[in-house]
């Protein structure tokens, strides 16, 4: 199992929720995750329903079984003051980082910039040791940029190591990058069964390959439960106005005459029937593009009556009986 999750997909397809959800579905049997958000914008907290996360690592959740998660929402202007230290302290490499014109320090900080102190801080955590050597986090879940930016976002230190071709920071980018492109991560794709989010998930993934980072799973999220089967699908478009009616009224639904309680059923039930079956039809076309992918595939439901703590918790419970963790 990675060490190090990516959670990716198109924009509001249900990452943030997703990644909190495999955080704690990870954090098991006494497992300690980190759940890091790159974009500021306070997700975190707000899944977890508490107040906004400074940039400090800090204990979120329990998880069933006493498992730990911790959250931290990086800060890319202090991380870059994390790593202006350390840069100082080697010297030579913090001109060298000026040089490569990538900072300005009084200004805002360039986004490629940006992106290798956001994954820089990430590898940190994957790697980080205690002082018996062991991890100090068994697993980091990354609520990461959506599908049309991840490749680009985790590839940043590649371009990064080119530039400086030897030093402090050349080797820096290059363990990031001996992190990224390991099978100590994985890189997850959340989708809806529909057509734009599958469709940018596939291309999502050949972006992935052709970079050579890891591809984890697509994980199918909001899935609505299917109420009718097979069979009753077919009949959906077949069947007879009045043997719905007569079906109605002998259960109960009011009497079987003409203009009843019934038969006024008849239409909008039939109506809704048609429209399930439809959506059925696109939603299986979907999910054989998925198929497709040659990625495991894994589905989350729709919670209808809307996302909460306790949502969240089930949503975790159903990573862990998919073996997603
Ligand atoms: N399985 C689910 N059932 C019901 N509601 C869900 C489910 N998953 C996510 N949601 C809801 O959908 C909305 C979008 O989810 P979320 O914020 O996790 O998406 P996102 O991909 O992180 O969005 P963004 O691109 O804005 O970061 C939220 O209101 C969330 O509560
Ligand atoms: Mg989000």
């Amino acid at each position: 199992m990675s060490r190090l999750q990516v959670v990716s997909g198109k924009g509001g397809t249900g990452k943030t929720t997703v990644a909190a959800a495999l955080a704690l579905a990870l954090a098991t049997e006494g497992k300690r995750t980190l759940l890091v958000e790159v974009e500021g914008r306070q997700g975190i907290a707000q899944v977890f329903e508490t107040e906004a996360l400074p940039y400090e690592e800090r204990k979120i959740a329990v998880a069933p079984g006493g498992g730990e998660v911790y959250a931290l929402a990086i800060d890319a202007e202090l991380a870059l003051l994390d790593y202006l230290q350390m840069f100082y302290k080697l010297g030579s490499a913090g001109r060298a980082l000026r040089k490569l014109g990538a900072i300005d320090f009084a200004t805002t900080v360039a986004p490629g910039v940006r992106d290798v102190l956001l994954t820089g801080k990430a590898c940190e955590a994957v790697r980080r040791k205690d002082k018996s050597g062991r991890f100090v986090y068994d697993y980091v879940v990354m609520d990461a940029p959506p599908t049309g930016r991840i490749t680009r976002f985790l590839n940043v230190n590649d371009e990064v190591a080119g530039l400086a071709k030897i030093g402090p920071i050349h080797n820096q980018a290059q363990a990031v990058m001996r992190v990224l492109k390991s099978p100590e991560t994985a890189v997850h794709l959340v989708t809806l069964l529909e057509e734009m989010p599958v469709q940018e998930t596939a291309d999502g993934i050949a972006e992935l390959r052709a970079a050579r980072l890891p591809v984890g799973r697509v994980i199918v999220n909001m899935v609505r439960p299917q109420v009718l089967d097979a069979a009753a699908l077919e009949l959906v478009a077949a069947v007879p106005r009045s043997s719905v009616a007569r079906a109605l009224s002998s259960a109960g639904l009011g009497g079987a005459r003409r203009g009843g309680h019934a038969e006024r059923l008849v239409d909008p039930l039939l109506a809704q029937a048609e429209e399930h079956a439809e959506r059925y039809a696109l939603e299986t076309e979907q999910r054989a593009v998925l198929t497709d992918l040659e990625v495991p595939l894994h589905e989350l439901p729709l919670l209808a009556e809307g996302m909460d703590l306790a949502g969240l918790y089930a949503l975790a419970r159903k990573l862990r009986g998919q073996d997603v963790s």
